[in-house]
């Protein structure tokens, strides 16, 4: 495809250096850039592809606090773990830089210095809360306080996390900071700003005119939306030990706000790649594009462009092709709940099947609306259409062509309707998935991919071969050379998508896989090419192995909802008198039976030491009759007798209960005669 463009600077989003990254931000990023980035390499054309961590920001420091350790030490854990995943999963950046590196802290002091004295800030000062036990200006994420909307206590700064809204610190009833538990005060404070306001105009031409049908409905829409409401300045330096020092006088204690530095940091990245930096960011020839998810469209699409457009050197994106998000097996994704599939963990669990889950989450993207993965899903993508459609037609391919004719290639012979059907298709195929992949559908791309592989299949299962060699030796030859030409073919075109099955599919025919210019070639093998030996390019992802992962995941629902459960306030003062008025002893269980027509009741037998008592306890929903029979258990004996569906209930059985519900016997630790006492 002709393009004005002379070179393509492709970022990817760069990720917090505060947790290890997820399908989410695989699906939703990484992986698109990816697929996009290899194929412009296969079409030899000229590519940086960046990315790098983002090391500033408060979540940073306060995850540090968490675990106890410095700022710098919780990125450097986490950096190395981030990078480790994309090389696991092959996602192929030039270069993976920081954003807490000497590079970086240079280019971006210098970026604001040159805005600066430029005169394109404007100064403020505003009032902010301080908190003056720990001596430092609270970020909105370091006050809590009760939420305005709701009444939920733990509200922050920026947004109450039970009700959805977002708030100001100055919003909050009772607002405490997190750092000390002080009660903050209001103090002034000076800020840069950049006047948003000023570039509007510019921004409406640039974007709602200039990239109207070009950039997808979801980024044109929320651009336009942010546009339409009126911009306004917006602070870019903030009151924080940990980031890029403010680098102007009577600036101490102040910081480059993280958005401010991030994405400069993808030239920073670029430096520390090439010398040759200016290029891929300053020539119009160069191509730059963002990919992003949707939570970042503001930042890539208005505030980073009028950072770049006011410094005046560089290029502009030419697309942000933004992604909506992935859930899980229903819900949200979140770190904080622990409800993701982590990157690393998944390739311990199922080692080598990283193109797998690259194949399930391009055809699953959340490209024009939020999409769901689940593990069901990922299972039948692996089982019927990897293996059942890719995997099975090049091992009927090669298998055959070995066993025929030990491997060579053979020689076409006069074709028929049907064989030129399907080498048209295949010599139209390169360009049909470049379009797709040049506009950014990546899903349509892969499918696209699919069909010529199931075409393969179909093509092999209506003509044959394995029959027609009885009797008809020259067709076969021709059926043959065909199915090895689609296979080789695909090798080129699925590499952008599945580069580790692509260089398998490479050795079993003992040829690297190509440049995009020679796919849908009907002669990419030439005659006597001998192929390497079959091996089978995937595997079944068996019921225990995804069941495996649900279990997992139910697992993780149960932890947070005993950890997030409300445990309740104590209640009133009682007397000494009040607490020996009881008389709680230890029995045993003797006889238990279901109460008919009830679903939660069971009636027991005790032996309380005393007697031997009847009591109808509601805890039929966790114990099963037959299995408490012989348990000790604690019994409240002189509770007046109680008529319960027409059983006399004589006492109480103490019962202890979970947040979820759940119901444990209170018992003594080791064993105590009937009758004995409780107090
Ligand atoms: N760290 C941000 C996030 O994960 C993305 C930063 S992108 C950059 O949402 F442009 F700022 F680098
Ligand atoms: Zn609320």
């Amino acid at each position: 495809m002709a393009e004005n463009y002379k070179r393509y600077t492709v970022t990817a989003a760069l990720p917090y250096a505060n947790g290890p990254v997820h399908i989410g931000h695989l699906a939703g990023v990484y992986l698109p850039a990816d697929i996009y980035v290899r194929y412009l390499r296969s079409q030899g054309r000229d590519v940086k592809f960046i990315c790098g961590s983002d090391e500033h920001g408060v979540p940073i420091t306060i995850r540090a606090k968490k675990e106890g350790i410095t700022p710098q030490q919780a990125v450097d854990k986490y950096h190395e773990l981030i990078k480790k995943s994309f090389e696991d999963f092959n996602v192929s950046f030039d270069i993976y830089s920081r954003t807490s590196s000497q590079t970086h802290h240079e280019t971006a002091s210098d970026f604001f210095l040159k805005l600066y004295n430029d005169g394109k800030f404007i100064e403020q000062t505003t009032q902010q809360y301080y908190d003056e036990k720990a001596q430092q200006f609270l970020a909105d994420r370091y006050i809590v306080g009760t939420c305005p909307k709701c009444g939920n206590e733990n509200a922050y700064g920026d947004q109450c996390e039970s009700c959805g809204t977002s708030l100001n610190a100055t919003d909050l009833i009772n607002p405490k900071s997190t750092l000390s538990g002080a009660v903050p005060v209001m103090r002034e404070t000076k800020h840069w700003y950049l006047p948003l306001n000023e570039y509007e105009a510019w921004l409406r031409e640039w974007i709602v005119e200039g990239h109207k049908g070009d950039w997808k409905p979801n980024v044109y829409g929320q651009c336009k939306s942010w546009i339409d409401q009126g911009l306004q300045p917006r602070a870019v330096t903030r009151d924080l030990d940990w980031g890029v020092p403010v680098p102007v006088a009577g600036a101490e204690g102040k910081v480059l706000y993280v958005w401010f530095d991030a994405p400069i940091g993808y030239i920073s990245a670029t430096k520390d790649l090439t010398p040759d930096w200016e290029t891929y960011w300053k020539d119009p020839e160069s191509k730059l594009v963002h990919f992003i998810g949707k939570d970042n469209i503001v930042f890539h699409c208005i505030i980073f462009p009028s950072m770049l457009k006011a410094h005046g050197d560089y290029v502009l994106p030419d697309n942000v092709p933004a992604n909506e998000f992935l859930n899980l097996e229903g819900d949200k994704i979140s770190t904080s709940r622990n409800w993701a599939v982590w990157l690393h963990e998944y390739l311990e669990e199922f080692p080598g099947k990283g193109d797998v889950l690259r194949y399930t989450l391009c055809a699953n993207a959340p490209e024009s609306k939020d999409n769901d993965f689940t593990w069901k899903d990922y299972q039948a993508r692996n089982n019927n259409e990897l293996l059942a459609i890719l995997g099975n037609f090049i091992n009927r391919a090669v298998v055959l062509t070995q066993k025929y004719y030990k491997g060579e290639v053979p020689a076409r012979g006069e074709l028929q309707d049907y064989d030129k059907e399907v080498l048209g298709v295949l010599e139209g195929m390169p360009m049909v998935i470049a379009t797709y992949i040049e506009r950014y559908r990546f899903r349509d791309a892969l499918s696209e991919l699919m069909n010529l592989a199931r075409l393969g299949n179909k093509y092999l299962a209506d003509t044959e071969p394995w029959k027609l060699i009885k009797t008809d030796e020259e067709r076969v030859k021709t059926i043959m050379n065909i199915a090895l030409q689609i296979s080789a073919s695909l090798s080129i075109l699925m590499e952008p998508f599945l580069p580790t099955s692509a260089q398998k599919l490479g050795s079993m025919l003992n040829k690297p896989v190509g440049t995009w210019a020679e796919a849908g070639s009907a002669d990419l093998l030439p005659v006597g090419h001998v192929i390497g030996t079959p091996e089978l390019m995937f595997e079944k992802v068996e019921d225990a192995a995804v069941e495996a992962q649900v279990q997992k995941l139910l697992d993780t629902k149960k932890a947070n909802e005993v950890a997030n459960a409300v445990v309740e306030p104590a209640k009133e003062n009682i007397s000494f008198e009040d607490f020996s008025k009881m008389d709680i002893r230890i029995g045993t269980i003797i006889e238990a039976e279901k109460v008919a027509k009830t679903k939660k009741l069971l009636k027991l037998k005790i032996d309380t030491g005393i007697d031997q008592r009847t009591v109808v306890s509601g805890i039929a929903e966790f114990f099963n009759p037959e299995e408490i029979i012989g348990q000790q258990v604690s019994i409240l004996v002189n509770l007046a007798p109680r008529e319960i569906k027409g059983i006399t209930s004589q006492g109480m059985i103490l019962m202890a209960e979970n947040a979820d519900g759940s119901l444990a016997f209170v018992q003594p630790s080791k064993e105590v005669k009937n009758g004995g006492t409780v107090s």
